[in-house]
């Protein structure tokens, strides 16, 4: 029978004691709220003695967040513990969580403490604690590197004077799975009073392990997971709670353990995380990365075009993703062409798909990434043929150095004549105005080219245009003996180009909506 994981969210305290990641109490409770809505079931608020910001974020935390419980975190000494119960007290559910080193180079470097006064402060924190709270967890900080016949010692006490929990954290991520999960073994088969007690992981993540170790904790009797959303933590951070409880939640026929996490949720969390503490996620991470449900070789879009179950073991909607993206660049196929082509409302006939892949790939080659504009310029450029909505009829402008530029400009549309005058800053911008008014929408220009493709004085002009209608970039050109003929039919291109993609959307609008 598959049995729970209980997860034990450090991204407030271990994770946000990771520089870089520093929170207020605002942008704290922000997280937290967001973890309640993940439904982690302990919430490690901060360490209240730390500071007296750490101390109100907890105490914030504890008065609002009802559902999980509410762990602060406390030195082994009466000072601190009370510091952390004043933080935690109104918390619906509370917890207190006293640590101190057991490893032999913590006790003489860092604590200057022998064995048997170590031994003795963590017991008298533990009826300190208890005293006080009936969740009381107990970690032994080096636990991995501490000597295992202290560390039995060290545990059968603190269960004997009232540990709930008891925590085996490899502080400094130096264990292997192997190792590790023999520690737990032993651990779980020496000690003596641990019926009704939760054991708990804690990895770091120094060698690249701490997924790995936590799952073999698992598999060896922890029942408790602590780790942080995006694995943000000290060093090279924490356990990463989103591949723990997609791991349990995929590989859940192998691995009898369930987690009451909404995995929905993994994804916002994740984003908050980053938004919250400008810590980047890399894009290759395990179910959070940008490139998690991405798929680039066109061997690969061709499989999750039949079916995505070819290269993804859980949906992006498990995660909270709204779909897995068919990234187009150079190693992607025709499929995958053709299908983002129908996802823009493009139908295309197999002649019109090969000369978009002939002019794609050609792109590829000198972009890393296409986008759904340059997709779309392809087509309009020379795939398609759009229609002229409006034609110029005749065109005037003047300017010059000593008077306001001013253009005449006529269109036709199907059998209507329409004419409009306008000012500009120089003749070009007034009969662009001018044509403005006529259309009814209005261009931004981003970029005006004029070149000569012929020779001599009555050289063909090529006038280029780069535009933005509503937030799309269009191009547009037209050539003539006048440069102002090929300046006004050049941005009238680029309007008819606009004009058409803003009626295929309409058009296409009620089809998208139903589908
Ligand atoms: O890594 C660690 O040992 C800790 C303890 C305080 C639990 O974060
Ligand atoms: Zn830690």
């Amino acid at each position: 029978m598959s049995e729970k994981i209980y997860i034990f969210d450090t991204t407030l305290r271990d994770g946000e004691q990771s520089p870089g990641c520093s929170m207020n109490l605002q942008e704290k409770l922000k997280m937290a709220r967001q973890l309640e809505r993940l439904n982690v079931d302990i919430i490690e608020a901060g360490f209240p003695i730390a500071s007296q910001g750490d101390f109100e974020a907890v105490q914030a935390i504890a008065g609002e967040v009802r559902e999980p419980t509410i762990a602060g975190l406390c030195r082994a000494n009466r000072m601190d513990i009370e510091r952390a119960w004043e933080a935690l007290r109104e918390a619906y559910r509370p917890r207190i969580h006293t640590f101190i080193a057991t490893s032999d180079i913590h006790l003489k470097h860092k604590l200057r403490r022998s064995r048997s006064e170590v031994l003795e402060a963590s017991v008298e924190a533990v009826k300190i604690a208890r005293d006080l709270c009936e969740d009381v967890e107990f970690s032994a900080e080096d636990a991995t590197r501490s000597d295992i016949d202290y560390l039995v010692e060290v545990f059968d006490a603190v269960l004997e004077a009232g540990a709930t929990t008891v925590n085996i954290p490899d502080t400094v991520g130096y264990s292997v799975p192997g190792e590790y999960g023999a520690l737990i073994q032993m651990l779980r088969s020496r000690l003596s009073h641990h019926e009704h007690a939760i054991f708990s992981t804690h990895c770091h993540n120094d060698l690249g392990l701490a997924v790995a170790n936590t799952l073999t904790a698992l598999e060896r009797g922890c029942r408790q997971v602590e780790c942080t959303i995006n694995g943000i933590g000290e060093r090279a951070g924490n356990a990463s709670l989103e591949e723990i409880v997609m791991m349990l939640r995929t590989r859940g026929s192998i691995l009898p353990f369930y987690t009451d996490i909404v995995s929905e949720e993994l994804y916002a969390a994740s984003r908050m995380v980053v938004n919250l503490t400008g810590s980047f996620v890399q894009a290759n991470k395990a179910i959070v990365g940008k490139n998690a449900f991405a798929h680039e070789a066109g061997i690969h879009q061709d499989g999750m075009l039949k079916n995505a179950q070819t290269y993804e073991i859980m949906t992006p909607q498990s995660v909270g993703l709204k779909s897995s993206s068919l990234v187009l660049g150079k190693h992607s196929g025709r499929h995958a062409l053709l299908r983002k082509y129908q996802d823009l409302g493009y139908e295309l006939s197999p002649n019109e798909l090969h000369r978009a892949y002939f002019f794609f790939t050609k792109l590829a080659d000198q972009k890393k990434e296409i986008f759904d504009e340059d997709l779309i310029t392809i087509i309009q450029d020379g795939i398609k043929t759009i229609p002229d909505t409006y034609k110029l009829k005749y065109v005037h402008a003047q300017g010059g150095n000593q008077q306001l530029a001013s253009a005449v400009v006529q269109l036709q549309q199907g059998d209507d004549e329409f004419v409009a005058t306008a000012h500009g800053d120089g003749p070009i911008d007034a009969i662009y105005k001018a044509i403005d008014r006529i259309t009814g929408i209005t261009g931004r220009l981003l970029d005006y080219n004029v070149s000569a493709v012929s020779r001599g004085k009555d050289a063909l002009g090529e006038v280029f245009v780069r535009t933005r209608f509503g937030g799309i970039g269009y191009t547009g050109k037209a050539a003539s003996v006048d440069v102002i003929d090929a300046s006004a039919r050049a941005y009238l291109n680029a309007v008819n180009k606009a004009l058409y993609e803003a009626g295929r959307l309409e058009r296409e609008a009620p089809r998208t909506a139903s589908a």
